[in-house]
């Protein structure tokens, strides 16, 4: 399983690239809102520059003709460019066009497989269901990532990629990963957490008084 992270902070972005751990980058309208950005475009270019992996993008509009023509848009802003186009019938329309144009599309929102497969026929290159949203409201959003990675196997012909995504902790990440996801989109807290461990740090500091007992000799 692959690790983007989910996040417009270039900050986090710059540091997890860093660690050498994230091939990918997701935003959305909330993230980018929450950094306070003036300038999307200029602020997803950068993202773009910073990390050589695909970057998903929000479409801000609705309707189908709107949302190609942003769509068409954005995907100029750089060439690792992903359209996250949501999973409503719309969305369909605009994905099956995107995709015959070569334009890759993330379609986000997902929260059954009846609208991942769709969005696989309609040629989306990823598909992201929320687990955490799904969890929120009494229900096991894992078991749709499971649902999905299992019958995307059984047809060969499907190329998409299952994103687990509204990932809220590491637990989230064990289980995505043991399903069978291509990808888990995390925030950066969640990918903090993924490299703690209280055993790792105490045995770190009983190595080096150890070592510093030796060496004192
Ligand atoms: O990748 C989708 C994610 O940004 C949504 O997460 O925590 O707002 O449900 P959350």
């Amino acid at each position: 399983m692959r690790i983007f992270l989910d996040t417009a902070n270039i900050d986090q972005i710059k540091q997890a690239v860093k660690l050498g751990v994230i091939s990918g980058v997701t935003t959305n309208p909330s993230l980018v809102s929450k950094e306070g950005v003036a300038d999307y475009a200029a602020t997803i270019k950068e993202i773009c520059s910073i990390v050589p992996g695909p970057i998903s993008v929000e479409v801000l509009v609705e309707g189908v003709k709107p949302m190609i023509e942003q769509a068409r848009q954005i995907s100029t802003w750089a060439p690792n460019i992903v359209v996250k186009i949501p999973a409503t019938a719309e969305g369909l329309e605009v994905t099956s066009v995107l995709a015959k144009e070569g334009i890759k599309v993330n379609f986000t929102l997902c929260f059954s497989l009846n609208q991942a497969l769709l969005g696989a026929r309609a040629g989306a290159t990823y598909v992201s269901p929320f687990v955490g949203r799904l969890d929120d409201i009494g229900h096991d959003g894992m078991q749709v990532v499971k649902d999905i990675v299992g019958v995307f196997q059984k047809y060969p012909e499907i190329h998409t990629e299952v994103i687990a995504a509204s990932v809220r902790h590491p637990e989230h990440c064990v289980a995505a990963a043991k399903a069978g996801a291509h990808i888990a989109t995390v925030p950066n807290n969640v990918l903090v957490q993924m490299i703690q461990h209280p055993l790792t740090d105490i045995g770190v500091s009983r190595f080096l008084a150890d070592w510093k007992r030796v060496s004192r000799k």
